[in-house]
């Protein structure tokens, strides 16, 4: 199990293009404190433009499929949204409607996924975490069972960049723990039947 672990990617999505952002903070506080168990990098949705479906063939722009190639690419996906009246970000859906398509087969089908929230409310932007739920469920995500990771009161628990509350930090390890458990018996269970492929042969 720890090999297959120690090899584990994760892509992390900020809802939040905000430089001082809090859900970017909380997304680099895990990829600092993870670092010895899994590698987490960030991609910035800056540079990806309006959903626009005249535009979405053959990958879509360029910005488009180096999102859709790394999420490919990763082991699991950790998206960090605020709630923007009452929602997801406009940011976080757009990326995600990109990533979406082609419909039912993107990089997104069985990717699993972990959503955070946070928000200076006592709340925690937990309507935005179950849109976003909602969103992931109809690409065929594989959104990982866990308690929901909400952070309330974020701006107090955010300092110089970094989730400095202790019980929240905790909190949310606990949900990447759970990533990271069902990533690896992924990785194991696809290793033990690469191991049992006899390439069609028969094998009395
Ligand atoms: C346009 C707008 C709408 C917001 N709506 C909500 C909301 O419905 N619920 C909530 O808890 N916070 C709401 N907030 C507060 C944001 O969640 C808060 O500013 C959050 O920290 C932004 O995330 P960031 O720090 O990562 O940029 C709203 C903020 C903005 C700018």
């Amino acid at each position: 199990m720890s090999s297959a672990i120690a090899s584990i990617r994760l892509l992390g999505l900020s809802g939040s293009l905000r430089r001082a952002s809090h859900c970017t903070a909380i997304l680099r506080t895990l990829a600092v404190t993870l670092s010895d168990r899994a590698r987490l990098d960030l991609f910035d949705l800056a540079a990806i433009p309006l959903y626009n479906q005249d535009l979405d063939a053959d990958g879509g722009p360029d910005s488009v499929r180096t999102l859709k190639a790394a999420i490919a690419a990763a082991d699991g996906v950790v998206l960090v949204s605020p709630e923007f009246n009452y929602g997801m970000s406009g940011v976080l859906k757009n990326a995600l409607d990109w990533a979406s398509r082609p419909a039912y087969t993107s990089v997104f089908k069985n990717k699993p996924s972990l959503v955070i929230t946070a928000s200076p409310a006592f709340t925690g932007g937990v309507r935005a975490q179950a849109q976003i739920i909602e969103t992931l469920v109809a690409m065929l995500a594989h959104v990982v069972a866990t308690p929901q990771v909400v952070v309330a009161a974020v701006h107090e628990k955010v300092a110089e960049g970094r989730l400095v509350d202790d019980a929240a930090l905790r909190f949310a390890l606990g949900a990447v723990d759970a990533l990271l458990r069902d990533i690896a018996l992924r990785k194991l269970a696809a290793l033990r039947s690469s191991e049992h492929d006899t390439g069609g042969a028969f094998v009395p």
